[in-house]
C-alpha cells in the first residue's frame, strides 16, 4: 500500500477558486493526456480554452489539488454533477442499454479528470485526490470512464468500491454507488 507522505498536500477547491489554477490544470492535463493511450472520449473542442471553462460552470463542480513541498500543483481531480444534454453524458448514454442509463447516468457525479505528473506517480497522490474529493460528496451514484488497459486508473477505481457497468469501444465504465 502506498504511504501518502507528508510530501504532498492535498485540498479541496470550487470553481470560483479553480478558475483562478487553470494554468496548473492545463499544464497537468496536456502532458499527462497528449502522451497517452488514456484519451477519453472527445467533443474536439480545446480543453483549456474551451472544455474546462465549460466544466467550472457546472453543478456542483468541486476539484481536488495535490501541492509538493514547493507549494507546486503535481495532480488534480475534478468532479461535477452531469446530466443528460452534456457530451460526456449523451455520448454514454448512446453506447449503452437504456436499462444501463437509467441505472447510472443522470444527476450523477462525474469524475471527470484525474492526473498526477509522471514524477509524483507511486506515492499516494492519486489515491488521495480521489478519496479527498469522494468524501465531500454525498452524492448516491457516481460513474466515470476510462481506457480498458489503463491498469493503475483500474486498480485504483476498483480499490474504492467503483465497477463496471458497461464496456464499448476500448472503454469501460465505472460506477459506485453511495454505500
Ligand atoms: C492513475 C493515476 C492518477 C494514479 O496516480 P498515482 O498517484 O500514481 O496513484 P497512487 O500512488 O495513489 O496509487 C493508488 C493506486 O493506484 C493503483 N496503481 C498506481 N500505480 C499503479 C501501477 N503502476 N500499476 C498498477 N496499479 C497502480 C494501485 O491500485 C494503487 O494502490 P495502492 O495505493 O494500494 O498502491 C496516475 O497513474 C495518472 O495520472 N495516470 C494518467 C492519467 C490517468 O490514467 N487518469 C485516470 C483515468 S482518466
Amino acid at each position: 500500500m502506498n504511504d501518502m507522505t507528508s510530501t504532498y498536500r492535498v485540498e479541496l477547491v470550487d470553481a470560483a477558486a479553480a478558475a483562478g489554477l487553470s494554468d496548473d490544470i492545463i499544464r497537468i492535463h496536456n502532458d499527462v493526456y497528449s502522451d497517452s493511450p488514456f484519451n477519453r472520449p472527445s467533443s474536439g473542442i480545446d480543453f483549456g480554452t474551451a472544455v474546462l471553462p465549460l466544466h467550472l460552470g457546472r453543478k456542483e463542480f468541486t476539484l481536488a489539488t495535490a501541492r509538493d513541498s514547493n507549494g507546486e500543483i503535481v495532480g488534480y481531480c475534478y468532479g461535477y454533477v452531469g446530466d443528460h444534454g452534456q457530451f460526456w453524458t449523451d455520448y454514454v448514454a448512446e453506447r449503452i442499454h437504456p436499462s444501463l442509463e437509467k441505472a447510472w447516468l443522470g444527476d450523477h457525479l462525474e469524475i471527470v479528470e484525474l492526473a498526477v505528473e509522471k514524477s509524483a506517480r507511486g506515492k499516494g497522490v492519486g489515491r488521495s485526490l480521489l478519496t479527498t474529493l469522494l468524501d465531500s460528496r454525498g452524492d448516491d451514484r457516481m460513474a466515470l470512464l476510462t481506457v480498458a488497459k489503463n491498469a493503475p486508473a483500474l486498480d485504483l477505481y476498483e480499490s474504492l468500491g467503483f465497477t463496471s457497468f458497461g464496456e464499448f469501444e476500448n472503454f469501460v465504465l465505472l460506477g459506485r454507488r453511495r454505500s
